[in-house]
């Protein structure tokens, strides 16, 4: 009791506050997303996400090289198609952009981690992330899909798979089809906890994704819900996940702190697009400052219990902490 207690003995100094430390951040935790497309000399700022572009293969490797002499060790890829069909065929092209980009980075980078998305939203037509037969999203005929695209970039050298499509049974049928490749080295990162979330918005802008008809919240979770994550975090590990992920990461803190207790895997984070524009939007105006608000915000997720966070702030949040 006071006045023998007195918490604040050890927050008198730096040295002190640094000493007793619970929740470290560091640049090995952070994932920093990427978005490539085909052609060459191609730098594209995305309007609602300042500071990150749309990239061709050669100025992707650019912007990495920067980035991993800032500290960043790890990149998660997405692709912008030439062309979208009804079934996402470039998803699974062996010389589409996201292929070709895996091969160039490992080349230079041999040590970077190369963490692809697998989804079909990007390259279907109708922007939903499966088939669609009658007006619905179709579960079964989508699992091969998905499949064969984890196949093509784990065989263009990706050292990890991450499915992004919230359908049930998708993680069993990719490890399945990448061990039968001689991918069971090949860990398998996947959006586990995937909510149905506002705060993809500027993302479905930077990938022109957005659903032509209805939304995703069949597929996707109710934002309501948090048991619901821990039954697909549990089938996930049960279908061969290694990591599991919980996105959006600041709205969904709990279920990050759930997940990381029920289960005690490696938990990942998704601090999404809107995540990260609603900070850019208040830092333009000058109502936040920059630099506190992101390390902030990035150790909170570390401190609800993410190991690993995947955000766009990577880079500058990597040279913040060096
Ligand atoms: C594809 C996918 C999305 C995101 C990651 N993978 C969009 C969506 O589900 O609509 C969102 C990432 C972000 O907002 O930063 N399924």
């Amino acid at each position: 009791m006071f006045p023998v207690t007195r918490p604040r003995r050890l927050r008198r100094t730096a040295a002190i506050r640094d000493l007793v430390r619970q929740t470290r951040l560091e640049p090995s935790n952070l994932i920093y997303p990427l978005f490539v497309r085909s052609g060459e000399g191609v730098k594209q700022e995305i309007s609602s996400m300042p500071g990150n572009y749309h990239f061709s293969v050669d100025t992707l490797v650019e912007e990495i090289g920067q980035a991993w002499g800032e500290g960043i060790r790890s990149v998660l890829l997405f692709g912008i198609p030439d062309k979208k069909d009804e079934v996402g065929s470039e998803a699974y092209d062996d010389a589409a952009a996201v292929q070709q980009a895996v091969r160039a980075l490992k080349d230079s980078y041999p040590d970077l981690i190369v963490v692809t998305d697998v989804c079909l939203c990007e390259y279907t037509s109708h922007g939903h992330c499966g088939v669609i037969r009658d007006g619905d999203v179709e579960n079964d005929p989508t699992l091969e899909l998905l499949a064969r695209t984890a196949v093509s970039h784990a065989a263009a050298g990706a050292d990890m798979i991450a499915p992004s499509d919230m359908m049930d049974g998708r993680v069993g049928s990719i490890r399945e089809a990448l061990d039968g490749a001689g991918h069971s080295a090949i860990p398998i990162m996947s959006y586990a906890a995937k909510y149905a979330s506002a705060f993809y918005g500027p993302f479905r802008e930077a990938a022109d994704s957005t659903p032509q008809f209805g939304d995703r919240r069949s597929y996707q979770m109710d934002p309501a819900n948090s048991d619901e994550a821990l039954i697909e975090v549990g089938l996930d590990l049960d279908e061969g996940a290694d990591i599991v992920m919980v996105k959006p990461a600041l709205a969904y803190l709990d279920v990050i702190r759930r997940v990381k207790e029920n289960f005690g895997v490696p938990v990942a984070a998704y601090n999404v697009s809107g995540e990260f524009s609603m900070v850019m939007a208040a830092v333009e105006k000058g109502w936040l400052d920059r630099e506190r608000i992101i390390l902030e915000i990035l150790t909170s997720i570390r401190r609800a219990g993410a190991d690993i966070i995947l955000t766009y702030h990577a880079r500058e949040a990597a040279r913040l902490l060096s």
